[in-house]
């Protein structure tokens, strides 16, 4: 098979690097990439948002396409493939709107009574901000379309919200993605990731897992894609993972049949263990990153049969089987991001890394044999170890190795 991967970052190099390992496939394409994807495939230069561009060159090159970011998905690439007669793993757009319209998701879980917290949706200005009034702080403010992780404000005081609303709907911080509005309940507790797959009939969840949001050690600083994660999650005791499943994963699956939108590909459920059980804080439709990162390095099953059985609605006939221990994944970023930050440094060490220990590249690109960073997060470091303490320690070991100018990292990733 000669299989395309969509995308460029952590997520896209674990999943190179796993269809890389499988007996069938014979040719590895990634668009557009990055430095350390081109070890693994050859990299394309196409942007993930190129629809016309990335469906004439898999219609020309490849029997097999893998979407992996959301905008592609939300953007319907998957559809434009199959119309043009190529294989394609990810959600319709249809679909991929659990994770691109707030609106969508939270209606789905409200009629289908999926657990989630309570809310409301706004397109005006002046009722929203009457209604935080009403409803007092800690409240939780979300611009309704995709905006980068960040559209998202859990404000503990009254004036915070009504700034956040202000600042989505009226300032148009995120563009289009803050005509409207969600306004929803805090809730309080801990929070893991579950990734599922699913062909619309059956849902296999991966292994459970926990991403550091917070930019800085000690969970400080702004919210960011991710600065690092762990899998399996303590947390995610076989208990929660049986409520979940009845309560949470099915019900989405067949709310979505329901509706006559099957959903094939991943789901990410962001869940928080609330004191009323687990509750849905938001869907993805697609691998989570940096999870993923941790997740892949764990799976011992071929990746693209696991795929292959999605799209083609036989996953209940795959086994999928998951190395025992942990596995952790330690983002490097470059100063300054979630906000500004510069690029085109030379990164150094990566040679220095033992063998056991995965360099993911998140944001890099190779420039005459030499890595240079070349996005806000540069590298995922991720080991595997027979305990979670382990495993940190491990990707840390790694994480000393690397050198580039202005780099950070949490120190508190898996602690
Ligand atoms: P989201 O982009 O929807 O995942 O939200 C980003 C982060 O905001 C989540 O990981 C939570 O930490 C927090 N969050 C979102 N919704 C809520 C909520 N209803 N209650 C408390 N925290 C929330
Ligand atoms: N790590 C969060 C996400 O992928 O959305």
């Amino acid at each position: 098979m000669r299989v395309l991967v969509v995308g460029g970052g952590g997520r896209e190099h674990a999943i190179c690097l796993a269809l890389s390992q499988s007996a069938h496939v014979q040719k590895l394409y990634c668009a557009p990439g990055n430095g350390g994807i081109s070890k693994v495939a050859e990299c394309v230069d196409i942007s993930a948002t190129d629809i016309h561009n990335m469906v004439c060159f898999a219609k020309e090159n490849v029997d097999f396409v893998m979407v992996a970011p959301d905008d592609p998905l939300a953007l319907g690439m998957v559809d434009a493939l199959e119309a043009e007669g190529v294989r394609a793993f990810g959600p319709h757009k249809a679909a991929a709107q659990l994770e691109s319209s707030k609106a969508f998701a939270k209606g789905i879980m409200d009629k289908y009574g999926i657990p989630t917290a309570q809310y409301r949706e706004f397109s005006d200005f002046d009722v929203a901000k009457a209604y935080i009034h009403e409803k007092g702080a800690p409240i939780v403010v979300k611009a309704d379309g995709l905006a980068l992780g960040k559209g998202v404000v859990v404000a503990s005081t009254i004036e915070e919200a009504v700034d956040a609303a202000h600042t989505m709907m009226l300032d148009k911080k995120f563009g289009d993605s803050g005509n409207r509005i969600i306004i929803e309940e805090c809730m309080t507790g801990p929070e893991v990731t579950i990734l599922a797959f699913t062909d619309g009939k059956t849902i296999v969840p991966m292994l459970s897992s926990q991403d550091h949001k917070k930019a800085f050690t000690g969970d400080l600083g702004p919210n960011t894609g991710g600065m690092g994660a762990f899998c399996p999650s303590p947390l995610y005791t076989p208990d929660i993972a049986r409520e979940c499943m009845t309560k949470i994963f099915r019900p989405t699956i067949d709310a979505m049949n329901s509706e006559g939108i099957p959903f094939k590909g991943v789901i990410y459920f962001g869940l928080m263990l609330t004191p009323n059980g687990p509750r849905v804080i938001e869907y993805n439709a697609r691998f989570g990153d940096p999870e993923t990162q941790a997740i892949l390095s764990m799976l011992k099953t071929d990746l693209f049969e696991i795929f292959d059985a999605v799209i083609d609605e036989r996953l209940d006939h795959v086994d999928i089987s998951w190395a025992d221990g942990y596995a952790c994944c330690v983002v490097i970023a470059s100063g300054g991001y979630p906000e500004k930050y510069e690029t085109g440094f030379e990164v150094s060490g990566l040679d220095m890394i033992p063998d056991d220990i995965i360099a993911f590249h998140a944001g890099t690109r190779l420039s005459d044999d030499v890595i240079l960073t070349n996005g806000g997060r540069v590298l995922g470091i991720t080991a595997r170890g027979s305990s979670l303490e382990q495993a940190a320690r491990r990707a840390y070991d790694g994480v000393d190795c690397v050198r580039f100018k202005d780099a950070y990292f949490r120190t508190d990733i898996g602690k």
